[in-house]
């Protein structure tokens, strides 16, 4: 696991955009693993501006995302569609037959496990996986638990979860209480993994991640054993770090 220490979420960000970017130009047609949430918004937006400058062509680009709320229609604005919608593909030239999402409207679980793990194994390893990374060690929505989740399945987000994401709700009660998210296993069969990670509250999860027992009380713990995962933090969610 590589540790690459950021002076602020700005450069958090850049330096992902870099990394990101330096894939989709040695390999046009790579498949991206695409996380949403506050961690990333500020990736995307340098990604778009490259783009904007036509240093960057997402034409061949396959995108696959980590998890939706379960029960959210795409066109509500907290959806994980509109969100990915709004601050990245609505920007670039990712063609929309290439984009692909868990659909929180699929009421059946077990049905909606199978085709969004089939359209995983139908589009290849992912080239590089982005993450942001719960208060509890959360990636996707692997939620803290007794076991890790293998493939796609829909969790019960934990009072943590409900608390940190009530910031985008009207009120508490607004925030879903289930989401669909990829599994533990296919996060790791990715060929590389970039963490995002800033600010004090992300300070605990990134310590126990990165230097904790490997665990799935800590879901992104697991991430120690992937042989290319590249965590970028900036100082202060490495304050815990020494
Ligand atoms: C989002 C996701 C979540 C978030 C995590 C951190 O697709 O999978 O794991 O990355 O909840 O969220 P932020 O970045 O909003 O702190």
């Amino acid at each position: 696991m590589r540790i690459i220490r950021a002076k602020d979420y700005k450069d958090m960000s850049r330096k992902a955009a870099n990394i990101i970017s330096a894939q989709v130009i040695l390999k046009p047609d790579s498949v991206l693993g695409l996380a949403t949430g506050s961690s990333p918004i500020g990736t995307y937006e340098q990604l778009v501006k490259w783009y904007e400058k036509d240093d960057l062509d997402f034409a061949d680009v396959t995108t696959v995302n980590l998890d939706e709320y379960y029960g959210m229609k795409p066109e509500n604005d907290q959806s994980y569609h509109y969100f990915m919608h709004d601050h990245f593909f609505d920007h670039v030239n990712i063609d929309p037959s290439r984009i692909n999402l868990p659909n929180g409207m699929e009421p059946d679980e077990k049905k909606e496990c199978a085709r969004y793990d089939a359209v995983l194994r139908s589009v290849g390893d992912v080239d590089i996986q982005l993450l942001g990374i719960g208060r509890n060690g959360h990636i996707g929505f692997n939620e803290p638990d007794d076991c890790f989740a293998k493939g796609t399945h829909c969790v019960e987000l934990t009072e943590s979860t409900i608390e940190a994401n009530k910031r985008f709700f009207v009120s508490e009660d607004e925030v879903p209480r289930r989401a669909y998210s990829m599994g533990i296993h296919t996060i790791m069969t990715a060929k590389k993994v970039l963490v995002v990670a800033s600010g004090e509250d992300k300070a605990w999860a990134i310590r126990e991640s990165c230097f904790g027992p490997v665990t799935p009380k800590v879901p992104g713990s697991i991430l120690q054993l992937h042989n290319d995962a590249i965590v970028i933090a900036d100082e202060a969610a490495l304050s815990l770090c020494g």
